[in-house]
């Protein structure tokens, strides 16, 4: 994406939703948004997704991570009148454990995660065993990690690591072949869809932790 001048005083700006300082926020989540269940999005681009489904689900408190500001500064321009339920966070998800207590954030969403096919490069992916060992400590007992992805490889590699801490409860190799009204098309999705490609998606739910004492 092209570097824009604007967005990173733009961002600065947008005090209503953008959250300037999360490592502030930590174990207040709930509280801030209003509501009793927190989802993450990380890896938000253009953030159709947050927007379309924090509208559409004004009860559930829904926070995008961006680490683009670029990309963050696009989805925020879209998104003048945020509901309450709706925040920002401009930042790299290596701080997710700093930004939230254990077990404060019910879901985490990893739409369209950029798939690094690179064997030397896994250790950025959203699902690499870095990521995995913070989402252990953020979510909840019984919370779920959601993915969608077009890719392939991310899909498999996904489904074989995710298992040390998760337990695989649904998986769709064609999720976008039925309709799917109660989750929103994101910008990535719609190009794949368009292009005919299958979406894949998989759910896990958090393992239950066996008391070691
Ligand atoms: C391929 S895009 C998908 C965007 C959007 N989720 C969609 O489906 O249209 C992946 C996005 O994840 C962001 N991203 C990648 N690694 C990240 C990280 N470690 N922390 C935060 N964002 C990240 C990238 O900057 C990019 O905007």
């Amino acid at each position: 994406m092209r570097k824009k001048k604007w967005a990173k005083p733009y961002i600065e700006e947008r005090t209503d939703t953008v959250i300037q300082a999360p490592e502030t926020c930590k174990g207040r989540w709930r509280e801030i948004l209003g509501t009793k269940e927190v989802r993450l999005e990380i890896g938000a681009g253009k953030g159709s997704y947050w927007i379309g489904m924090g509208e559409k689900y004004p009860d559930t408190g829904w926070i995008a991570l961006e680490k683009s500001p670029d990309a963050a500064a696009i989805g925020l321009k879209k998104c003048l009148t945020p509901g309450s339920n709706m925040k920002y966070i401009v930042g790299d998800a290596e701080g997710i454990d700093e930004w939230f207590a254990p077990g404060e954030v019910d879901v985490i969403h990893l739409n369209f995660s950029d798939p690094w096919p690179k064997k030397s490069h896994a250790k950025r992916r959203l699902t690499a065993e870095k990521f995995r060992k913070k989402y252990d400590v953020i979510l909840k007992p019984d919370g779920l990690v959601i993915l969608k992805t077009d890719n392939i490889g991310l899909y498999e590699y996904s489904l074989e690591k995710m298992n040390d801490l998760f337990d695989l409860i649904e998986r769709d190799d064609d999720f976008r072949k039925t309709p799917h009204d109660e989750d929103v098309i994101t910008e990535y999705e719609q190009e794949f869809m368009d292009k005919g490609q299958p979406i894949y998606r998989a759910v896990w739910r958090h393992k239950e932790k066996i008391n070691e004492e």
